[in-house]
């Protein structure tokens, strides 16, 4: 009998990624999205990589009540895997609240529904943006938690704490938080990757719309950081990589392998890659010559992080495999299939 893993936001970006590896390690998949940030497509395509469409739940998890009119007629899910939560930072300063409701009452009401329905474990999708600009690299778990600097990153800190609270209060419950650094990429077929509404914030789909002539140019905001070349540096890691972190958290939370109740991993490559490296890698294996202008810093950025990953590699045997160009150009292959698709 397949163990049943309920995937919130499972036909987002990690969300996709993380459902297709769930499939191919003999797990059944159950999604609910509110489609606010995807497309129900994306669990055909699902469909398409592994021959199993997942079920596909369209409702908002803000509605507690629809939530658990859904939870009784699905039994025996063994874990759930929280994705859904608004993740733009720089659009959560001017919508405070929109953030701190949209993605804190959705996980208050999965918890109160894992009590209701006895649903015994959940991984919870967080960040390392929760570590702020650390003071010692590479950041640890044990990394001091600096006050957030965007109501998303707090949204994400408070979700921890509410976590770990409710899992010390309700013996029957276990939880794993795994901190992203940057995830980055496509799956290799090209079926499903980032799908950024607008223009995109981020720095890899900023790129590939670029290249592929969407965006008229990259703007690099800052070059006079306290690094080797100048540019902020980050920790990116290929999406599939990360989604196979999750596989290994829902394992060893459904296989009775967690030390503790709760537990925190990092989840990043152990590298820093600063923009300009990441511009080059891009341009090595798209052939393409990539226009951009160094501008002003942007409000809110941190001048470099990137991973400890030796926790997530010693306890779950989990690390990356995939190369920075590998993630480029997966990115690439999947910027020109959309293209065609939209
Ligand atoms: C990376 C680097 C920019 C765009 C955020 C969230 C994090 C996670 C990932 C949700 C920075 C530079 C970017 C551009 C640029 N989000 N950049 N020009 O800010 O590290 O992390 O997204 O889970 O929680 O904090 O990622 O891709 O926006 O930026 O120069 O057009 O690229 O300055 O140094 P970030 P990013």
């Amino acid at each position: 009998m397949k163990k049943r893993i309920l995937v919130t936001g499972g036909t987002g970006y990690i969300g996709s990624h993380t459902v297709v590896e769930l499939i191919e390690n003999d797990y059944e998949v159950v999604i609910i999205d509110n489609l606010y940030n995807s497309d129900a497509e994306t669990a055909k395509r699902i469909g398409k990589i592994t021959g199993t469409t997942p079920h596909l739940e369209v409702f908002d998890l803000c509605d507690g009540k629809k939530l658990n009119k859904f939870l009784d007629k699905t039994e025996n899910i063994s874990a759930i895997i929280h994705f859904a939560a608004f993740k733009a930072v720089g659009e959560s300063v001017n919508k405070p609240l929109d953030y701190y409701r949209n993605n804190l009452i959705s996980l208050m009401n999965l918890l109160d529904a894992m009590i209701v329905h006895q649903i015994p474990s959940i991984v919870f999708s967080s960040s390392c943006t929760v570590y702020g600009q650390p003071e010692k690299l590479p950041v640890t778990e044990h990394t001091p938690i600096q006050p957030a600097i965007s109501p998303y990153g707090n949204t994400k800190q408070i979700g921890e704490e509410i976590i770990s609270d409710t899992i010390s209060a309700n013996h029957g419950l276990k939880a794993i938080s795994l901190r992203y650094f940057n995830p980055i990429g496509a799956h290799p077929s090209g079926l499903i990757g980032e799908l950024p509404r607008g223009v995109p914030e981020n720095l890899v789909p900023f790129i590939t719309q670029t290249a592929i002539g969407i965006r008229n140019e990259l703007q690099v905001f800052g070059n006079d950081y306290n690094t080797p070349d100048g540019s902020c540096i980050r920790d990116y890691l290929h999406v599939v990589d990360l989604a196979k972190a999750h596989v290994a958290a829902v394992d060893r939370l459904t296989g009775d392998k967690n030390k503790k109740r709760y537990e925190v991993f990092n989840l990043g490559t152990g590298k820093g890659v600063s923009v300009f490296e990441a511009i080059e890698s891009f341009e090595r294996v798209s052939g393409v010559k990539l226009k951009y202008r160094i501008t002003n810093r942007r409000p809110g950025d941190i001048e470099k992080i990137w991973a400890d990953p030796s926790l997530a590699n010693r306890e779950m045997g989990w690390k990356t495999v995939y190369s920075l160009d590998e993630a480029m150009r997966s990115a690439w292959k999947w910027e020109k299939s959309i293209r065609k698709i939209i």
